[in-house]
């Protein structure tokens, strides 16, 4: 069976892409944000997963306001980066892993989750940048299972629905027949919001009090609703949904689950960046 080895958990914001393609790595502005990585890049240098799931919200790219799914798993052998209209060079594409996908997909679906299957799907910033923050040189020597939440048009799927994906997701990893090491990522958050009259909202307090429950009580943001969780993180910071479904996707391993690292930092752009790692011991 395959094995799952942990869950990672990063901000995106498309200004990452242009500090790399820059080479700002230690700007006095940047340095607090990459100097996160090392630690989380030496622990997948030791681990070498194959495969990993990654937890994203499409901004616009592959999915417009006219077609929104809720949640969208990616089903394509190789799925191309195109640029959003910020200029950042696109990344080379990413291969799929298949197999994991469907087995993905039809255990969803299994559970009674309506899902739509991307044959074919764009990856944007949110799927493209962890990769390059945890693999910086070349290419990330992994496939990929990208799922897609939408975090964008409301209605947003509800916390306790996004734990229950996250949890199916899990079960059908560990139950995938593949000799392969998968981790599960989560890519968007912290708190932030980038347009309306709460532009540049931050909320530290919530944000840390959020990163502390996936470590003791990973359902503890399963007791807010979407509107709370927008009042409380902002527009966008409702992202964060994402780091509940890649620890969700661990719960079955119970308290095998440890923290191995973390980073906070304000602000990037009009964002709280924030990284975790979780390995199963
Ligand atoms: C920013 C943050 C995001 O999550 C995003 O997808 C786009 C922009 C920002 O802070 O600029
Ligand atoms: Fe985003």
């Amino acid at each position: 069976m395959a094995q799952l080895i942990g869950g990672l958990a990063t901000s995106h914001i498309p200004a990452i892409g242009n500090a790399i393609h820059k080479g700002l790595q230690n700007d006095p502005y940047w340095a607090p944000f990459f100097a996160g990585y090392p630690p989380v890049q030496k622990w997948l240098g030791a681990q070498k997963p194959d495969v990993v799931v990654m937890f994203y919200n499409d901004h616009g790219l592959n999915f417009f306001l006219d077609k929104m799914p809720t949640f969208a798993v990616g089903a394509a052998a190789q799925y191309n980066n195109a640029d959003e209209g910020w200029g950042i060079p696109t990344l080379p594409p990413f291969k799929g892993e298949v197999d994991l996908s469907w087995q993905i997909i039809n255990t969803l679906i299994g559970q009674d989750f309506d899902i739509v299957t991307c044959q074919d799907m764009l990856v944007d910033h949110a799927c493209t940048l962890p990769l390059k923050l945890f693999w910086p040189e070349g290419e990330a020597p992994v496939t990929i299972v990208p799922i897609n939440i939408n975090t964008v048009q409301f209605p947003l799927p509800s916390a306790k629905r996004v734990y229950a994906l996250g949890k199916a997701v899990g079960e059908a990893i560990a139950a995938w027949d593949s000799s392969k090491k998968v981790v599960v990522c989560a890519s968007g958050g912290l708190s932030h919001q980038l347009d309306g009259e709460r532009a540049g909202f931050i909320n530290k307090e919530f944000d840390l009090q959020f990163m502390d429950s996936l470590v003791s009580n990973p359902e503890w943001a399963t007791q807010f609703s979407t509107l709370e969780l927008v009042e409380k993180t902002g527009t966008q910071g409702v992202e964060l949904l994402m780091w509940l479904a890649m620890r969700a996707a661990l719960s079955s391993a119970g308290p095998r689950v440890k923290e191995v690292h973390r980073n906070y930092h304000i602000p990037i752009s009009n964002t709280a960046t924030g990284l975790m790692a979780f390995a199963l011991a």
